[in-house]
């Protein structure tokens, strides 16, 4: 209805845009449609063996019988090429994954006759990936595509294994995500073995606790939708609402804590007094550094007074002391 409402917004609109592309005409603006096309199908879907053809399982398993034993505890075992299988795709089997095996028979050693994901593949890593992606692009790989993994070419098979999986839950390629992770996060990992840290090591959490590693909308991988929500799913207590807040906490938690961990308790990025001193440097106390014999040096420091420093709701004010 909306749309011939006014002919003369009609009109205008015809000679604005339409004399503008008429040079390209209808079969350039096709071909534009098309090439684009072209581009999203190409970025998508997995690579294939050209001219080979499908098998079926029982024969690779009759070659590779230690391999596929080896595999019988998996849901891809129990699940791809079995009966509970129930797409066209899962029925494939092996060849699920590594593409159609009728040229593989012809010529077993050449690794353009069947799709290899191990490190010496000839595969791009998003290619590899397009093969898992086929059966696993929706939940939690929904923001994959553009992920800081996936823009620096991490392939799903550097952190899962298929055939020789560490772990139950999975499937990953070394046992603890600690171990996983810190092959490329070193600094990060090791942040865990700082004196006061997020429970890690003790195994009360673990990476993805806070992180979906195949990607987010947030910024760092954050599950939640900002690093404060994600504390605060927790440490619900320091949520508030709160009749007075503390500004730097609403801002953010990492104003004054580390996320992993820290040599100031608990998880501070600096010790106190130091620590409220970044910005108080003018109170009615007033708050040099370190004065010998200072009340706020010693215990808690500032927190001896101010306890409820995430906020308060005591009708004695603002100035968090109860
Ligand atoms: C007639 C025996 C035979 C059959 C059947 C067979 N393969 Fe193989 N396959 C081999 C041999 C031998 C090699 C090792 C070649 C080499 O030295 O690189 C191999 C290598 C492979 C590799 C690459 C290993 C690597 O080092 O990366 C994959 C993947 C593979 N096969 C999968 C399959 C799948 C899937 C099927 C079923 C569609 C299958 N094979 C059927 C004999 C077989
Ligand atoms: C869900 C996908 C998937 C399925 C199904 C699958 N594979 Fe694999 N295959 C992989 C990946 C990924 C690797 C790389 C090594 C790893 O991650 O364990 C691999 C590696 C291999 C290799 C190379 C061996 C090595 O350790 O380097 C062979 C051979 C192989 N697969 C054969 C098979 C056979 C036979 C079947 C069926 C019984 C099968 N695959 C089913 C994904 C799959
Ligand atoms: C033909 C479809 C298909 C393909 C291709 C496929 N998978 Fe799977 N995968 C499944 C099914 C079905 C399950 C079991 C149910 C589930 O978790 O979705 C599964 C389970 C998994 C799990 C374990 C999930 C858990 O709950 O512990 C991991 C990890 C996994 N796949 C990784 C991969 C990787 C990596 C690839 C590519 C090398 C791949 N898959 C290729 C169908 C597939
Ligand atoms: C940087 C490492 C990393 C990469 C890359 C990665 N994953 Fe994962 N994946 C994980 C971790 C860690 C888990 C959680 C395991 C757990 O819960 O114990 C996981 C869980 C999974 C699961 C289990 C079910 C689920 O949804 O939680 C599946 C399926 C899966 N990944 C598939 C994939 C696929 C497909 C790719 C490639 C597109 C991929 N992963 C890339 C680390 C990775
Ligand atoms: C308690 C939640 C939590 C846990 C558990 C956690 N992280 Fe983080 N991580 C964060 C937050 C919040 C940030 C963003 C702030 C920052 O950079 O310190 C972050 C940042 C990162 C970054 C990006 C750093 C940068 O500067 O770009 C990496 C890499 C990382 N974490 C890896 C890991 C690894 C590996 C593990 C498991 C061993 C892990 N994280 C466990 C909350 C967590
Ligand atoms: C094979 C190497 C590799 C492994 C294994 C790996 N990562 Fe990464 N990770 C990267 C690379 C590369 C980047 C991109 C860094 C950059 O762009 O500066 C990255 C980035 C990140 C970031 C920061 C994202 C951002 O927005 O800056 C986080 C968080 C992260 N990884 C968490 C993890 C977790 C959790 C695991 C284990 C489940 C893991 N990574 C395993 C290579 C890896
Ligand atoms: C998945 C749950 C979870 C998330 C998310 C989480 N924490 Fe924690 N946090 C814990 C657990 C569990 C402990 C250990 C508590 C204990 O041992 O009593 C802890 C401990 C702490 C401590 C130390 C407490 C002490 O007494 O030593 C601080 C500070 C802290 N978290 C701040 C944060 C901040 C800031 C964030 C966001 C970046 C965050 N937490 C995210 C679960 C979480
Ligand atoms: C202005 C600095 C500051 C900010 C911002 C801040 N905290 Fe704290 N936090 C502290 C101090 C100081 C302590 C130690 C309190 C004590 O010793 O009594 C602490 C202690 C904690 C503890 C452990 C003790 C307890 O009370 O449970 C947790 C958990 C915690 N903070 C979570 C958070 C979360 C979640 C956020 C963000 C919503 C946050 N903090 C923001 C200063 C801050
Ligand atoms: C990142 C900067 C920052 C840090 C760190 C910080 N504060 Fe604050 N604080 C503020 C801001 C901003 C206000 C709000 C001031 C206002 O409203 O005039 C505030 C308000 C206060 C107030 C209430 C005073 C008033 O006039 O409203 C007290 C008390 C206070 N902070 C104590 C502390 C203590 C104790 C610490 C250390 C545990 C600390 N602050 C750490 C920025 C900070
Ligand atoms: C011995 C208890 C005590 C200690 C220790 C203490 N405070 Fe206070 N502080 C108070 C009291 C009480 C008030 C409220 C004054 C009032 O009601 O006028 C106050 C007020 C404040 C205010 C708000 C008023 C102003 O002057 O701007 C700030 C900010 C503040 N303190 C910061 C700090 C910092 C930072 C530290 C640590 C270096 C600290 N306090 C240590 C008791 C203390």
């Amino acid at each position: 209805m909306g749309l011939h409402a006014s002919p003369s917004l009609a009109g205008s609109r015809r000679k604005g845009p339409r004399s503008f592309w008429a040079p390209l005409g209808l079969i350039g603006a096709l071909a534009i449609v098309g090439l684009f096309l072209a581009v999203q199908v190409e970025a998508a879907g997995p690579p294939t063996v050209p001219g080979a053809t499908f098998i079926g399982s029982d024969q690779c398993k009759g070659c590779h019988e230690d391999l596929a034993k080896k595999m019988e505890h998996t849901l891809h075992s129990k699940l791809l090429g079995t009966k509970l299988s129930h797409t066209d795709l899962q029925r494939r089997g092996c060849e699920a994954c590594h593409g159609p095996g009728s040229k593989h028979l012809e010529d077993p050693a050449n690794p353009a006759f069947n799709l290899r994901f191990g490190k010496k593949s000839p595969l791009e890593a998003t290619d590899k990936n397009a093969v898992c992606l086929q059966c696993h692009q929706r939940g939690k790989r929904i923001l994959w595509q553009g992920s800081p993994h996936e823009a620096r070419d991490v392939a799903c098979a550097t952190c899962h294994s298929v055939h020789a999986p560490q772990t139950g839950k999975g499937q990953l390629q070394k046992a603890t995500q600690t171990d996983l992770c810190s092959q490329c996060h070193q600094v990060k990992a090791m942040q865990f073995q700082r004196s006061s840290h997020m429970p890690v090591k003790e195994g009360k959490l673990t990476c993805t606790s806070c992180h979906n590693p195949h990607g987010t909308t947030t910024e760092k991988l954050i599950t939640a939708i900002s690093i404060n929500e994600s504390c605060t799913t927790c440490h619900a207590d320091k949520r508030g609402p709160f009749l007075w807040e503390h500004a730097p906490v609403i801002e953010g938690c990492l104003n004054c804590h580390q996320a992993h961990g820290s040599n100031n308790a608990p998880l501070m990025r600096v010790k106190q007094p130091r620590l409220c001193q970044q910005c108080h440097v003018e109170t009615r106390h007033p708050t040099q550094p370190y004065p010998v014999n200072d009340r706020k040096v010693f215990n808690r420091s500032c927190v001896n007074c101010h306890p409820n420093i995430h906020g308060s709701n005591h009708p004695s004010g603002v100035f968090f002391t109860r």
